[in-house]
């Protein structure tokens, strides 16, 4: 039987597509399930950036991860916009790029004039490579290692400072270093706050392994303020990741400023706020975010209304989004193959990757939609599981996925998989991580190659005594 729409409309695959306007261009990313610019082509088949997706996975081999480079670049401008029309100070956008760090996400995230936070010396590096200004980039992390902390001091970025012994370190650091201008730092706080969303994925409150206690900032802020060698720039907090609720954000907010008054009775000049990232985003139908305008707005009101009463100079607001910038960019291709039918249990459909490129579900329980690409308006008459191909039962992508009567060879594409996809890739069972490429206007650039055998051993060391 073909399921329907409640207004009657049949369902297919086409049902994900983003809401139309001429360009797109007033969509919020976030709250689509399909990148902008995705359509249906005259084969019907999904067609992303103007690539027919069919013809991507002949080309690039699957799985693939395809970026939307107008879906990245319109969030992007829609968080500086928004900061731009509601925030009377200056203010900097971060992307979080541990959602997904490699040279081209970060350059265009530069180009499109934003800053970089980075959480590793690994993601630092790969910022440096991306060509960001150390200025424009911040180094977060609860366990900063001494080599990634001379690293960061060496290249001159700001270190989001998260803890005593890193703080204690770091002015060891610098007081040998003997450098001529102090070391930039912020302070991560833990603010205390609650919000609604995966345990794993929430940091703001208290019992959690970031940032200092606020109940120790009396302390805090007077070692700080006797230490010459350390400029503290500003303070830093993030609540947690995959959020709907504006409440905690703006909460969030006028508590920073409580701080920011605090630390100014220490002489300490707090010039900057960051307030991190967790917008989250649409993964299913039933997903409703906040659009990245209304996220914006009311913490810039709170910051505003917070410094006219209580009479503080407006701070440099910084935001550090992640997911909301790129989940929604992506999408990632497969071909299927085996599928096995367990009457009246369970019909498995067997795709060419998994938890190895994306460990979302079986780590958060996380749900995500499918198309088939090769046949977009093709009636949804079967409800699958996907499952993936590693020797792990829990190796499923979706459970019980609403789909039309699937074939080996078809190209099923799970969506929104831009966020925390291939940075959590792995090699389990030595799978090669698939092959990324960017799509705009017609045409397909390779981001990040498919790994290779020989790069799975790369780091394979055989002692000589084992050698046979
Ligand atoms: N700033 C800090 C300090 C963070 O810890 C995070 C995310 C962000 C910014 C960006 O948050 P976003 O805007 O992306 O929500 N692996 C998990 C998500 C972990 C988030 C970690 N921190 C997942 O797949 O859902």
């Amino acid at each position: 039987m073909v399921s329907t729409h409640p207004a009657g409309v049949q369902h297919s695959g086409s049902q994900y597509l983003p809401q139309t306007n001429p360009q797109n261009i007033s969509l919020s990313p976030n709250q689509q399930l399909l990148p902008l610019t995705a359509r249906v082509n005259n084969h019907d088949h999904l067609e992303i950036g103007g690539c027919d997706v069919t013809t991507l996975v002949e080309q690039f081999g699957s799985p693939l991860y395809i970026l939307d480079e107008q879906t990245l670049r319109t969030a992007c401008r829609q968080y500086q916009d928004s900061f731009k029309r509601y925030y009377k100070g200056e203010s900097q956008v971060l992307y979080a790029s541990k959602a997904w760090s490699c040279i081209s996400v970060c350059a265009i995230a530069h180009d499109a004039g934003l800053g970089i936070d980075v959480v590793s010396g690994g993601e630092l590096y790969t910022a440096l490579s991306a060509g960001v200004n150390p200025d424009k980039i911040y180094f977060h992390g609860n366990n900063k290692s001494h080599q990634e902390l001379t690293f960061a001091i060496e290249s001159g970025c700001i270190i989001v400072v998260d803890n005593w012994y890193e703080l204690r370190t770091l002015v060891e650091i610098a007081t040998e270093a003997a450098g001529e201008s102090p070391i930039r730092i912020m302070l991560r706080l833990t603010p205390g706050i609650e919000c609604h969303t995966h345990e794993y994925i929430r940091t703001g409150h208290l019992d959690s392994k970031f940032g200092f206690d606020p109940n120790q900032l009396d302390d805090l802020f007077t070692f700080v303020s006797q230490q010459s060698i350390i400029n503290c720039l500003g303070l830093h907090a993030h609540i947690g990741s995959q959020i709907f609720e504006r409440q905690p954000h703006q909460d969030l907010a006028a508590v920073m400023m409580q701080w920011m008054n605090k630390a100014a009775g220490y002489g300490l000049s707090i010039k900057e706020l960051n307030v991190g990232g967790g917008l989250g985003i649409k993964y299913t139908e039933s997903d409703d975010p906040p659009s990245i305008e209304e996220w914006v707005k009311p913490i810039c009101e709170v910051i505003q209304q917070a410094s006219e009463a209580n009479n503080l100079p407006l701070p440099k607001l910084l935001s550090e989004p992640g997911r909301s910038l790129i989940g929604t960019a992506c999408v990632t291709a497969y071909s299927v193959g085996s599928s096995k039918v367990i009457p009246e249990i369970r019909t498995y459909v067997a795709v060419d990757g998994g938890m190895s490129d994306n460990p979302r579900p079986i780590t958060y329980q996380s749900v995500y939609r499918a198309v088939v690409a090769n046949r977009m308006s093709a009636p949804l008459t079967e409800s699958v599981t996907i499952a993936g191909k590693h020797c792990e039962s829990g190796d499923i992508l979706i459970k019980d996925a609403r789909v039309p009567k699937i074939e080996s060879g078809d190209i099923l594409v799970v969506i929104a998989t831009g966020a925390y996809n291939y940075s959590m890739a792995s090699n389990y069972n030595r799978l090669p991580r698939p092959a990324a490429v960017i799509v705009a206007n017609g045409e397909a650039n390779l981001i990040l190659r498919r790994e290779t055998y020989q790069d799975l051993i790369r780091q394979d060391c055989l002692p000589q005594r084992l050698k046979s």
